[in-house]
């Protein structure tokens, strides 16, 4: 594996990312093997958790993070991506990248010489992906479960679907006609799936979803660069809440999931994001576990 842009470059690194991240949370690695090494992080989006998780995650492994805003680089001046890409290449040992456009991003990747990790784009989110299979670990012990992803089929659950497959868990998409998860990843994942004996559908009655569910997993109805939709996704989402009635629909002890930032009373309430069956505060941490996790077996050998 060179670059992570989406789930499917990873395929076959899940578990292995998985146990170092569980080794690095519990202390069991606690070498700094990326001394020397330089990770450029490029923000075309705002960010709380990946900037934060990435940069902390980098310095505790001995290496040193820059942080890019495209705002400053020649990027916004029109430099290419092509261009930038082999020229950062001379400096650093990988770059990370939140961008708008996916395309951009493959852009990049394709003239680096050196790894490049996607932070978001508008198509997938695979380090936090990382982060929700750790958390789910943690809570559920395996994977024989069924999550159920409530709301907008975007970029976090196009990289859930691809996750779920690869791990063998069941996946339900609930959500309102039009706003599925992209196809192409979906029906790799259904591919992928009838491999590992995993469910992966789309069912558009939320209440017949969440029949049977461990996990409920939301994010916001207006993702960035999505809001001049807002007020007709607003008004289409609204069955799509989780709420408490939701939650007591599902198995008991489900747990509830969210990659934040959160509108309350949108997507999700405050009463069940604070409640005993939320997980959502760990799976915020675990991102920099898992982020570790991934700049480990990423750059270690390099
Ligand atoms: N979940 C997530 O990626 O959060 P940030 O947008 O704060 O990085
Ligand atoms: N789907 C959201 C995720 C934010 C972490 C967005 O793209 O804005």
């Amino acid at each position: 594996m060179k670059h992570l842009l989406s789930m499917s470059d990873v395929k076959d690194d899940v578990e292995t990312i998985l146990s170092i991240a569980e080794d690095l949370k519990s202390g069991k690695i606690n070498e700094k093997p990326l001394e020397d090494k330089y990770l450029g992080m490029i923000f075309e989006k705002s960010s709380t958790r990946t900037r934060v998780s990435f940069e902390v995650g980098m310095h505790q492994l001995g290496g040193t993070p820059l942080y890019l805003s495209s705002k400053d680089l020649q990027l916004n001046r029109g430099e290419p991506i092509s261009d930038t890409a082999r020229v950062l290449s001379r400096f650093l040992d990988c770059i990370m990248i939140r961008a708008k456009s996916h395309a951009n991003v493959e852009e990049l990747a394709k003239y680096a010489t050196i790894p490049v990790i996607s932070g978001l784009t508008d198509k997938e989110h695979p380090c936090q992906a990382f982060a929700d299979l750790l958390t789910i670990k943690e809570y559920k012990g395996d994977f024989n479960r069924k999550l159920v992803f409530v709301g907008d089929g975007n970029n976090v659950c196009n990289s859930l679907l691809l996750a779920s497959a690869y791990v063998g868990m069941d996946m339900t998409v609930a959500c309102p006609e039009g706003y599925e998860p992209d196809e192409e990843i979906f029906n790799e994942a259904v591919s992928e799936a009838e491999k590992t004996g995993a469910k992966i559908e789309v069912e558009h009655d939320i209440n017949k979803a969440v029949e049977g569910a461990d996990i409920l997993y939301t994010d916001v109805w207006v993702s960035m660069g999505d809001e001049a939709e807002q007020q007709e996704r607003e008004e289409v989402f609204k069955p799509f809440q989780i709420n408490a009635q939701l939650l007591s629909q599902a198995n008991d002890g489900a747990i509830v999931m969210h990659c934040l930032p959160a509108i309350r009373d949108q997507e999700i309430t405050d009463e069940v994001m604070t409640s005993q069956q939320s997980a959502i505060w760990d799976q915020a941490e675990n991102r920099l576990h898992a982020q570790k996790a991934i700049l480990y077996h990423i750059l270690k050998e390099e």
